[in-house]
């Protein structure tokens, strides 16, 4: 059953006049995981579910908000932006920061947000912090393009939260498209949106949320980024090759055989980094070719072979997600699955048959239930769709 955030808004604020609502969907990401961030190949979907803000601007800059998911209310005016508190309402004052780095704002909201899931690993925060970017935008009459949405976006999560992220949750979110899988190239950010073939048998994409929800995980996010950092200066320097900065080093520009011949000299947790990251971008290129002649068996079985790899090479995945892991393997009627996002806690998601959903949830709940009794009722399953990024008609 929805949450009538019209009501909530209502009953909150008393406002008579207009609402504007925002919607930024929540994106999956079946092949090109932890590459992002190393400059790599990445896929992705939006999917049909997200978060919703429904907004009133307030003349005198003021902000109030409240979520559907957390309690308590952020406060603040655009022009006096206080520290961060280590709550929710930090995406909206990163927001705010964000945009006043480059634009005056005058102009704020009362507001409802809402997410449409549990948080942990649809990237809820990119999506949160987009929808506060297009309020802020619209009330303000400030107009980004979509390149700029995504690299502001970013600068929330990098410089405000603290989480060292590459492209991948804010390039989806802005660029999908209903029944279409987006390729993106996040080095030069060449981008192709794919089509669903006719020839492709029709899949849904289950959301099975573990029962625990992520908390912020930056410090062991950044680990990784910096491990997968680290591989990439140190494969350069045994090659002799001097050009070489920490800050702009990464595994994408560390040429395979480069990789292959000096791999050994790694560290073993850096080499599994390197060796996740260049298996993967192999992976994001066989997906493409399975994807564009509508091979969902050959696309899901190399989304399992992703998922395993985070697990192993990279290292991420709590215990609960890789049980998924183990349990989705074993259910028919799963093309492919793998915990999503960045592993800490959260969900897994699978492509799924659409004839198979209630037994895949049944499996999948008994199976799990039965390892974890305690989550029995925090476990859930949900089917999305494919959707369009962030209407951004509104916006512009
Ligand atoms: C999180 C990050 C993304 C990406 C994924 C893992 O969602 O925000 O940038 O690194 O993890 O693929």
């Amino acid at each position: 059953m929805g949450i009538d955030i019209r009501q909530i808004h209502k009953e909150r604020f008393s406002i008579s006049d207009e609402l504007i609502r925002i919607f930024c969907p929540y994106r999956v990401c079946p092949l090109g995981a932890h590459v992002d961030h190393q400059l790599g190949l990445v896929t992705g979907f939006a999917i049909d579910k997200g978060i919703e803000l429904l907004i009133s601007p307030t003349d005198d800059g003021n902000i109030e908000a409240y979520s559907t998911n957390f309690s308590g209310k952020t406060e603040f005016n655009v022009e006096d932006v206080p520290e961060r508190r280590h709550l929710w309402g930090d995406f909206l004052q990163g927001a705010v920061v964000a945009l006043s780095n480059k634009y005056k704002m005058t102009v704020g909201f009362k507001g409802i947000v809402s997410g449409t899931l549990p948080v942990g690993g649809l990237s809820s925060s990119s999506s949160v912090i987009i929808a506060y970017l297009m309020a802020l935008c619209i009330v303000n009459h400030i107009r980004l393009t979509q390149k700029d949405l995504i690299s502001t976006a970013m600068w929330v999560e990098k410089n405000y939260i603290g989480v060292n992220v590459g492209k991948l949750d804010q390039s989806c979110e802005i660029f999908c498209k209903k029944d279409h899988l987006l390729f993106l190239d996040t080095k030069d950010d060449t981008c192709e949106l794919l089509k669903t073939s006719s020839q492709m048998p029709p899949f849904e994409i289950a959301v099975i949320f573990s029962g625990i929800e992520r908390k912020l995980a930056g410090s062991a996010y950044n680990r990784r980024v910096d491990e997968c950092k680290a591989a990439a200066y140190a494969l350069k320097a045994y090659a002799g090759i001097d050009d070489n900065d920490f800050q702009d080093s990464f595994l994408r520009n560390v040429p395979f055989g480069l990789y292959d011949e000096f791999k050994m000299y790694l560290p073993d947790n850096w080499a599994s980094r390197a060796k996740h990251f260049f298996e993967e971008n192999m992976r994001v290129q066989k997906g493409i070719k399975a994807w564009k002649k509508g091979n969902i068996d050959e696309f899901g079985e190399l989304i399992f072979e992703s998922g395993e790899s985070s697990i192993y090479n990279y290292q991420t995945g709590s215990i609960h997600l890789q049980t998924l892991h183990e349990i989705m393997l074993k259910t028919t009627g799963i093309y492919g699955g793998r915990f999503s996002g960045a592993g800490f806690n959260g969900c897994a998601i699978a492509l799924v048959e659409p004839g198979k959903k209630e037994e895949i949830a049944q499996f999948i709940r008994n199976e799990y239930v039965h390892m974890y009794p305690r989550l029995e009722h925090k476990f859930m399953i949900d089917f999305c769709k494919t959707s369009d990024g962030a209407d951004l008609k509104l916006f512009a």
